[in-house]
């Protein structure tokens, strides 16, 4: 049965003119001497700790073949030991107990083998697989993370499709190395490719939102997901001394907490603790 919960992925990087590798396979193009200066550039932690919420990963067998000669280089196992699948019908080597080998039909398998036992499902290439996997509208969101060159030719970034696909751009981000990563979406109002919807300003006034009381804690909710096309959750909330919520962790969310009065104490990746807040 179909995991309501789970979100289907797909990731790959490309290069501005849509290629994610060479005709001949190769992606030595990645490694870009851009810098932009005004971009982010989110530190290993961060990195490791992004990785830790990806389930399991699915590949096709060019891709996988591509990850092993990477190994081979010295240049590691890019997916840690999260369960990896492989897309094949040919007999290829099993390096790993994380990998398992799969052929036939791909709604199915995503259906009815990865949703109901994983909640992020990460389809990381290349373009066959990507293409398969949009044309059976299986994917719930596409990060496209575009490099500053442009090649000409290659293997594009969804293969073979058949027919229009509109997305909704939910997240965009340039970085130092000169890299844009989109997210775009499904969900909510499809806008036309390329096109941005209008801004929207919503007024919460102070009794406004839906009070939620959980482990002593209040919470208002001023802006939904409802209104914010599943982007944002904004709330005030309020604490009172000896209470708060048992450790917890999101795995498809990010929360971003500022302390207006008091002082709290979070519990951090190390077990360790920090009080933060204006009276600490
Ligand atoms: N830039 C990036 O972010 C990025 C990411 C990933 C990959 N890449 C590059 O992309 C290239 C590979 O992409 P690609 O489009 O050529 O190939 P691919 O999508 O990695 O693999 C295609 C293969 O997967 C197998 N397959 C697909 N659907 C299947 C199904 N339903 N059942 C069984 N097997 C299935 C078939 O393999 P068999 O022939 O074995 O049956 C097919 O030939 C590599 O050069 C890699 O480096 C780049």
């Amino acid at each position: 049965m179909e995991n309501n919960d789970s979100h289907v992925t797909i990731h790959m990087a490309a290069s501005l003119d849509g290629f994610i590798a060479r005709k001949d396979g190769s992606v030595d193009w990645m490694e870009t001497s851009d810098e932009f200066t005004a971009g982010g550039n989110h530190g290993p932690r961060i990195r490791r700790g992004f990785l830790k919420t990806i389930d399991c990963y699915v590949m096709g067998s060019r891709t996988y073949e591509t990850a092993l000669s990477f190994e081979a280089k010295g240049l590691g196992w890019a997916y840690g030991d999260k369960p990896t699948f492989v897309l094949t019908r040919r007999e290829l080597a099993r390096t790993r107990d994380s990998v398992e080998f799969y052929a036939g039909d791909l709604a199915q398998f995503v259906k009815g083998r990865l949703r109901p036992r994983f909640r992020s499902i990460w389809f990381v290439g290349g373009g066959v697989v990507s293409g398969e996997c949009l044309r059976l509208g299986l994917a719930d969101e596409v990060r496209y993370s575009i490099l500053p060159v442009l090649l000409g030719n290659g293997i594009a970034f969804f293969e073979k499709l058949d027919r229009d696909v509109a997305l909704h751009l939910t997240e965009v981000e340039a970085y130092q190395s000169g890299m844009v990563r989109s997210h775009s979406g499904w969900r909510g109002p499809s806008v036309g490719p390329g096109l941005l919807p209008a801004p929207q300003t919503t007024i919460a006034r102070p009794d406004d939102g839906k009070t939620l009381h959980a482990f002593g804690d209040t919470l208002q909710i001023k802006l939904s997901g409802d209104v914010t096309n599943g982007g944002l959750t904004l709330g005030l909330g309020s604490t009172p001394q000896g209470h708060g919520l048992p450790p917890h962790i999101h795995h498809h969310e990010e929360e971003l907490f500022i302390v207006l009065e008091g002082g709290i104490r979070f519990l951090r990746d190390d077990n360790s603790t920090g009080p933060l807040g204006p009276e600490q």
